[in-house]
């Protein structure tokens, strides 16, 4: 039986590296670096650097493979996303079988951490069920971009005995502010927050965390929406790349009820 660790890496800084994961790294044969191409070349720059620093097993051999786009042309999100997991399980089974032997252990370095708006649990998920490469999984947890948030902004997550929803740019206006008062929202391609009528809300924003490029910028959002959109799209005009987190929030600690 081969098995798979699917591990956590942090979300851009290699020091959110936990001993664990390290020490998970190590003891695999085969360490699989996923790349999404060239705009995103420094998300597999910031794994190789992570392999570079902590592994240390002389042992371990480092296969990179490409991720595939996802389609999303005459289809609903959902058909899109099912597809491309599909793709994506095919990619992994002929991975998994031409590169791990019957007993070898693997480890898949996932950012952040695997269960949060990461496919990587299901997608090998997928794969057993194709039944074509037996093997057994483990997760090891990693640092989130919402625990980076919170961390750069130096503010707590929730508010004293209240609930945190965290959702998508697409979803937003479904959630804020009409149902919760603090929403963490991800993968958001449509800067949604701009669309969202409440001046008074405070917006905790970062792009980039964790690494050297950090930029955080943070206030009532109809103080800082405006200021955002323009930061956000100039350093994605000069990276070539963004990824960005925020943090809306209306009310306050002891608010009732
Ligand atoms: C596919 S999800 C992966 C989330 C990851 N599993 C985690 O634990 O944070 C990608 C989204 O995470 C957020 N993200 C991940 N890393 C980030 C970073 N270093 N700075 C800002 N946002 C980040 C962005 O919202 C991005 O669109």
């Amino acid at each position: 039986m081969r098995n798979i660790s699917i591990v956590g890496i942090g979300s851009g800084n290699p020091e959110h590296m936990t001993i664990q994961a390290i020490n998970t790294l190590n003891a695999a044969s085969v360490l699989f670096v996923p790349t999404k191409g060239p705009d995103k070349a420094e998300l597999a720059d910031v794994r190789r650097e992570i392999i570079a620093r902590y592994v240390t097993n002389p042992a371990c051999r480092v296969v990179e493979f490409a991720v595939p786009q996802r389609q999303t042309a005459d289809r609903t999100y959902n058909q899109s996303v099912d597809a491309w997991h599909a793709a994506l399980a095919e990619v992994h089974a002929s991975l998994l079988a031409r590169e791990l032997g019957p007993g070898q252990t693997g480890a898949f370095l996932v950012w952040g951490d695997p269960m949060l708006y990461d496919s990587t649990i299901r997608i090998l998920d997928r794969v057993k069920a194709l039944g074509t490469v037996e093997f057994e999984t483990s997760v090891i947890p990693g640092i989130t971009s919402l625990q980076a948030l919170c961390a750069a902004h130096r503010i707590p997550l929730n508010t004293v005995g209240k609930p945190v929803e965290i959702t998508t740019g697409r979803r937003l206006k479904d959630t804020f502010p009409a149902r919760s008062e603090t929403v963490a929202v991800m993968l958001d391609g449509e800067q949604a927050f701009a669309g969202i009528d409440d001046p008074d809300a405070m917006i905790y924003w970062g792009a980039y965390l964790g690494t050297s490029d950090e930029i955080t910028i943070s206030g009532k959002l109809g103080e800082k929406s405006a200021e955002i959109l323009q930061v956000r799209s100039k350093a994605r005009e000069a990276m070539g790349w963004i990824m960005d987190i925020y943090l809306l929030r209306k009310g306050r600690d002891f608010d009732a009820p």
